[in-house]
């Protein structure tokens, strides 16, 4: 390990055997990890970027050992520790050549060969199980979605699911909703037809970022459940038609339900949602609640619809489907960001009844990065 300082101490090059990481001086103060930057306790910062002096930049730099950098700073005149470990861990002087439609790497796209292999785990084994319960949840954030067998046969048991990790989201649908067939159904879901492969509530801002649902009654024949990746599907259009993937990813569509008296819920938000530099960060397609597409220029239009059927057409691909039943006491949890779900027809000559409810993912990768760290 070698480190220089270059360009009048505004860089540090740190040398590995096989690599030169560049720093900026500035980086390397505000990422500082000393008692008096950072809260010794929590790790919060404590320091403003405008408490960091503008022209901030290294005069001295040592090794004190293989896993210690030791840089000293002006003008504030100070000596910062750093442990090289850190500073590759979190280099960012390497070649970004992300093309549109990339995924971080927790993420494992799947089709419908994840049949044979699904994300599936013995509920009653999960609840005094911490180790088991933290895999399963690996495998939730990862494939989006997991399956669990083998649970209580009982009004309210999916609480119980929600609280391996997260919190219920209440909706104008209640702390959870009603899965059954119904005379006067507010929604589709309450019937007996099948549905196309859709993400819910696609109508809110923010959406519910997942979503539960738990069996308590299967009777009636047919029914299975089927999930999609959207993510999956996304690449796929990217791959198939750039041209295509650009236009539902570059313009809003727009969704509302207003199903209910006093409620009007309105977005308007891509089918395919990048962060600004192009990672995929959402899928929205819901064709009960789509609005009308007001913000694709004409010129566009019709490439537009072009898209949106071909980005059907994959996502209608039985190549695609993974689809199980739900027997009571056995239920379902989804990424309502990345992964459609659908439900094969059913007749009503039996009984079917399903309770769902939503939660949110930030705190299944809380989970998931806590107990990461955890194991070191
Ligand atoms: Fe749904």
């Amino acid at each position: 390990m070698q480190i220089r300082i270059t360009d009048q101490g505004q860089v540090m090059h740190l040398q590995t055997a096989t690599q030169i990481h560049r720093f900026h001086a500035i980086w390397l103060r505000d990422n500082a990890w000393d008692r008096a930057t950072r809260d010794a306790d929590n790790g919060q910062r404590l320091l403003a970027l405008r408490d960091i002096p503008r022209d901030t930049h290294v005069v001295a730099a040592k090794l004190l050992s293989e896993d210690l950098v030791q840089l000293h700073f002006m003008p504030e005149d100070k000596s910062v520790n750093y442990l090289t470990s850190w500073l590759l861990d979190h280099a960012y002087d390497q070649p970004q050549e992300r093309q549109p439609g990339w995924l971080r790497e927790q993420i494992t796209l799947w089709d419908s060969q994840l049949m044979t292999d699904l994300p599936e785990a013995d509920f009653s084994r999960l609840q005094g199980d911490n180790k088991a319960r933290d895999a399963w949840l690996r495998k939730v954030a990862e494939f989006g979605f997991g399956k669990l067998t083998n649970g209580p046969i009982r009004d309210g048991a999916l609480y119980d699911v929600v609280d391996l990790f997260g919190y219920v989201r209440e909706t104008n649908y209640g702390t959870h909703f009603e899965v059954r067939v119904e005379d006067n159904p507010v929604n589709l879901a309450y019937t007996g037809a099948a549905i196309q492969a859709h993400t819910d509530n696609p109508y809110r801002d923010p959406v519910p970022t997942m979503q539960l649902l738990y069996c308590l009654q299967s009777s009636a024949p047919g029914g299975e459940n089927m999930v999609v990746d959207g993510y999956y599907a996304a690449q796929r259009l990217r791959d198939e038609s750039p041209a295509a993937f650009n236009l539902l990813s570059r313009y809003c569509a727009r969704f509302e339900f207003a199903g209910e008296k006093g409620v009007c819920l309105q977005s308007r938000r891509p089918m395919i949602e990048l962060a600004p530099d192009g990672e995929i960060i959402g899928v929205r397609f819901n064709n009960r609640s789509a609005a009308a597409i007001t913000d694709v220029p004409f010129e566009h239009m019709a490439d537009y619809y072009e898209a949106y059927r071909h980005f059907g057409e994959i996502l209608d691909d039985s190549a695609m489907e993974v689809f199980f039943r739900l027997e009571p006491g056995e239920c379902f949890l989804f990424d309502n960001t990345r992964v459609l779900h659908a439900r094969k027809a059913f007749s009503g000559s039996g009984s079917r009844w399903l309770q769902g409810c939503y939660t949110d993912k930030d705190a299944l990768w809380s989970k998931v990065n806590a107990a990461q760290r955890e194991e070191g």
